[in-house]
């Protein structure tokens, strides 16, 4: 959570800094703030609220300076505050930061104790206070001092931050919280994101716990600089990286919402996650970059996948997909429930961790558990270098691009893309597919960018029938078999922007509880497209209208029966049942979308969610 920018260069610093905060602004927008040395010394603004706010508080106050630092937050310790605000202000220091210091409390009755006086309830203050003693104490400069304070504390932690008494230097950590340097003409920058930088630069480094760093705008001698070290001292080189995504692709183009935007990418999303990677000829998947060579496939035993969120409702089908595919045993877990159990893994485990940021805590913390007990894994993520790829001993990196929305989608779909890649290739690696059955699944897969353009052509329709459901206050999603997740996730996205009270259920579990809820009042979505579990669903509809239910029904072009039953329908394509579930979300998507959107909600930033959650 939180996303920080830093930037030393030439040009005032304020305006660089909030324009890549607002790229950050997913990362969490309860409060903002800039701290900027002006040649003389540091000034401040913060803001409660969005970067808006901020906006119109620097508007009042302009800061001058080419060096700065900025913060958008996600409040952990103390409620959102201009008090709680970053940039936090100790003596000489200025420090933004985003991550949990744990040793907070004890740090500041020590602090305390020594006469420190507290602006806020944070801990990230207690940071400042810290670099602030040190350098009273006599380090030699803010990088000294950073680092003598950053010895102290333990936690998670990106930080950037100024001295008073250093005009040009941005000294800037990682601790389990990522961050960037981006290494633009005559400036340097950094931030919590690749996206954050990009209108200045493509060539990055990406930090990795430990490192400390000192940039240093240019001066009339000297360019720009970044020396790297350890928290210790030691010198450590990382290397540059040019990064493929253009500035534009993190801009709304054209669209309402990022969230809107992001769904009609789904199609390029997909198609980018599937190129180089399919050997259509032999029915199979390029493997080498998710590691596992053809003997550890054979002797897996289980698949364990974990995730959080969307991205949990993606591994329940790369269990289905893995399971039916490959005909290996496989487990889904929440990363926050594994955590509270001493789950076992064996070395003949895949674990794949699935997360768009590749940076979400419990995910991370699932991760690291079953790396240390010795099984293999695997990432399956959206940010090049993110802490869960850099852990995995392969990755299979999903190609969508920016998401900037809260809110997932074209990650949702790039995930079940990348799953299906997955299965297909542990399936022909044991012997469960043959070249044929493999090329046949992979054909379809390169099917669905057309089929996703085709529903997109039905956006109006589903504004419609959106229109019928702004009123509300509780809808039922429903699905069986790959149709579940779908439920689970379309009533997801529907709570998450409309906050509308939104429940997935197994469609056979109906009798057993949510029945009961059924009159005229409930709208029940019916994930049924014409597959194996549809006579079924048929029935389970059949149920919903006996009780006078209100039926909006996914379904395969064609099918009388359901025509008869629902108020309204959304017609599927008539396509390959195993590649569905990238399409049939399409809908529901749109549909939460277009509730929220005609509620006047903020789609792109729900209340109270982040799209990165880098806490447990
Ligand atoms: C947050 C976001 C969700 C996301 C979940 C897991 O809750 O708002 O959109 O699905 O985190 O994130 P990950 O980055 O691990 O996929």
């Amino acid at each position: 959570m939180c996303g920080i920018v830093g930037y030393a260069g030439r040009q005032s610093a304020a305006p660089i800094i909030v324009d890549g905060l607002r790229r950050l602004e997913y990362r969490g927008y309860d409060s903002a703030g800039v701290a900027i040395h002006d040649g003389r010394g540091i000034e401040t603004v913060r803001a409660l609220g969005k970067l808006r706010a901020l906006g119109d508080a620097l508007a009042k106050r302009p800061l001058e300076g080419a060096l700065g630092i900025g913060h958008t937050r996600w409040a952990t310790h103390g409620r959102p505050s201009e008090e709680n605000a970053h940039p936090h202000v100790a003596g000489k220091v200025a420090l933004v930061h985003n991550g949990i210091i744990e040793n907070h409390a004890a740090l500041r009755r020590e602090l305390a104790a020594d006469g420190a006086r507290f602006g806020s309830e944070t801990d990230t203050e207690i940071l400042a206070h810290l670099v602030d003693r040190a350098l009273s104490r006599g380090a030699v400069n803010l990088f000294d001092a950073v680092r003598v304070a950053l010895s102290e504390v333990t936690g998670a932690y990106a930080i950037a931050v100024l001295s008073v008494d250093e005009p040009n230097t941005i000294v800037a950590a990682r601790h389990g919280s990522p961050l960037v340097l981006g290494y633009g003409e005559n400036e340097m920058l950094c931030g919590s994101d690749i996206s954050a930088l990009l209108s200045h630069t493509r060539d990055m480094v990406f930090l990795e716990d430990g490192d400390v760093v000192e940039l240093r705008g240019p001066t009339s001698s000297e360019g720009p600089s970044a020396r790297i070290t350890t928290i210790a001292g030691a010198a450590v080189e990382r290397p540059r990286k040019r990064i493929d995504w253009s500035p534009t692709m993190a801009e709304r183009g054209g669209f309402k919402h990022f969230m809107l935007k992001e769904i009609h990418e789904q199609p390029d999303a997909i198609a980018a996650t599937l190129r180089g990677r399919i050997d259509l000829e032999n029915g199979d998947v390029h493997g080498s970059e998710i590691g596992l060579s053809p003997e550890v496939v054979r002797g897996i035993r289980r698949v364990y996948i974990v995730a959080c969120g969307t991205s949990f409702h993606a591994s329940l089908l790369g269990r289905y997909w893995i399971e039916s595919l490959a005909g290996v045993q496989t487990v889904v877990e929440l990363g926050s429930e594994l955590a509270n159990r001493k789950a076992v893994f064996c070395d003949d485990d895949l674990v794949i961790a699935v997360s768009q940021s590749g940076e979400t805590f419990d995910t991370l913390a699932a991760a690291k558990a079953a790396k240390s007990r010795g099984a293999r894994v695997l990432a399956i993520a959206n940010v090049l270098d993110s802490a869960i790829p850099r852990l995995a001993h392969g990755e299979l990196y999903t190609r969508a691009g920016p998401e900037i929305g809260v809110a997932s989608t074209k990650c949702f779909t790039a995930q079940l893309t990348a799953l299906l890649l997955v299965a297909v290739y542990l399936g022909r690696q044991r012997g469960a597919l043959d070249a044929t059955q493999g090329a046949s699944l992979l054909e379809g897969l390169c099917a669905v960018p057309g089929f996703i353009n085709e529903l997109l052509g039905d956006a109006d329709y589903v504004r419609s029938i959106a229109t019928s459901l702004v009123d509300a206050t509780d809808v039922l999603f429903l699905g069986r078999g790959l149709n579940y997740p779908i439920a689970l996730e379309g009533a997801l996205k529907l709570k998450e922007i409309s906050y509308a009270h939104a429940e997935g259920y197994a469609a056979g579990e109906m009798k057993h509880g949510p029945i009961a809820l059924i009159d005229s009042s409930l709208p029940v979505v019916v994930v049924a497209p014409r597959d194996a579990s549809y006579d079924k669903a048929l029935g389970n509809v059949q149920e919903v209208r006996a009780r006078e239910g209100r039926v909006i029904a996914l379904a395969t072009k064609g099918d009388e029966a359901m025509h008869d039953l629902a108020e309204h329908i959304v017609w599927l394509p008539d396509a390959p049942e195993h590649v569905l579930p990238l399409l049939t979300v399409v809908p529901l998507q749109l549909l939460a979308y277009y509730v929220a959107s005609r509620k006047g909600h903020d789609v792109d930033q729900p209340r109270n969610l982040a799209k990165t959650v880098t806490v447990e």
